[in-house]
């Protein structure tokens, strides 16, 4: 008898594909790719055990499979659930779940501040976008709203938690990537926030993926929050040789001009570190906060953004284009006297100053210099 394991087939919003057994339908549905994915805020293919918690990834099953057809009772989580043979799974062309996911959202939202504005997540929040996408104009709570003071978990780290929306991930990088967790989630139910018993703990090598798996701006790098907003800059692909076991030494800087105003680990189109030979591509924190010079890297190549982010806003030609000079044009011929360059005459853009060496939200103080 073969030991070839078969293949199974399921069906996602009428497209079918063949996927091995014990794949869950959020994982089948990804191998579709596109709109057929569902959004996932806490499950996170990298983490062990992650999924199940916030419920933005529920979608309908229409057919359980061939030899039960009958539709699932409820909406279900399709990040937990694996898909079974001739399985009939809606998720874009379900009536129900547009609405559940509006659900969600709105409990996502309860307590989190819609500070977009003054987040430094902003342009690259999933909440913000599923917001968009689900978001309602209005709440229905009535009661006071959770807050936190803002707290140093660590020399790199800055803890929100009133935006936290307890996904698990980051305690899920500290339990499995570093040699000592000394945070997690505290209390319960409405009381439970993310925090450490002793403060300032965090200082483990790999601490910093934390940052990157937060899917909201509850975990910020203190080493870059309030320096720019991510739009503005430009994000590059690079690598160096890194000697810390565990990291993989590639990386995407976050450039404006010259100088490098971010490191990060490198993002796949779900949001998560790329994998190399079948690794994820974790970072290490000499790589992440003090290796912010050019010079130190070895540049690949501008990162690719999709076109539907914010980030990627006049940046996803990979080479420059001038645009041609039309002052002259539309003045009917007539030359302009004199085009200033702001940037000469503007002591808030003192060329000299390098944003990302000042510690801390930049000051007018830090430009008269
Ligand atoms: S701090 Fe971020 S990663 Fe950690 S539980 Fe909260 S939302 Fe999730
Ligand atoms: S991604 Fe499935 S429950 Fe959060």
């Amino acid at each position: 008898m073969s030991d070839e394991i078969k293949n199974i087939q399921v069906t996602i919003d009428n497209i079918t594909i063949d996927v091995a057994p014990g794949t869950t339908i959020l994982n089948a549905a990804r191998q579709i790719g596109g709109d057929v994915t569902p959004p996932a805020m806490c499950y996170y293919s990298k983490l062990e055990g992650s999924g199940g918690k916030c419920r933005t990834c529920l979608v309908e099953v229409a057919a359980g499979s061939t030899a039960d057809p009958r539709p699932m009772p409820k909406l279900v989580a399709s990040c937990r659930t694996t898909v079974m043979d001739g399985m009939v799974v809606k998720n874009m062309t379900s009536e129900k779940v547009p609405e559940a996911r509006a659900g969600v959202v709105e409990f996502l939202l309860l307590n989190h501040p819609l500070d977009c504005p003054i987040c430094d997540q902003a342009g690259e929040c999933h909440l913000q976008d599923l917001g968009y996408d689900h978001g309602k104009e209005g709440t229905r709570y009535q009661f006071t709203r959770r807050t936190f003071k803002k707290e140093d978990i660590g020399p790199y780290i800055q803890l929100h938690m009133t935006r936290c929306i307890l996904c698990y991930r980051c305690t899920y990088v500290a339990d499995q990537l570093t040699n000592k967790r000394v945070h997690g989630i505290v209390d319960r139910g409405d009381h439970a926030a993310i925090s450490t018993y002793i403060s300032k703990a965090i200082d483990n090598d790999f601490s910093g993926n934390m940052i990157d798996v937060c899917p909201v701006g509850a975990l910020t790098d203190k080493t870059f929050r309030f320096k720019n907003r991510v739009w503005f800059t430009k994000p590059v692909d690079a690598h160096i040789n890194c000697t810390t076991p565990g990291c993989c030494g590639k990386a995407t800087l976050w450039l404006r001009g010259e100088e490098v105003f971010r490191v990060t680990a490198r993002k796949d189109e779900w949001g998560e570190v790329q994998s190399y030979d079948g690794k994820p591509g974790w970072i290490c924190n000499t790589c992440r906060f003090e290796t912010k010079k050019t010079e130190s890297w070895t540049i690949e190549g501008v990162t690719t953004i999709s076109r539907h982010s914010v980030i990627g806003a006049n940046k996803y030609n990979t080479t420059l284009v001038k645009p041609n000079e039309t002052v002259k044009k539309v003045m009917k011929g007539v030359e302009p006297k004199l085009l200033m360059d702001i940037h000469s005459v503007s002591g808030v853009n003192n060329p000299n100053v390098h944003l990302s060496d000042i510690n801390g939200p930049a000051h007018s103080d830090d430009f008269k210099k």
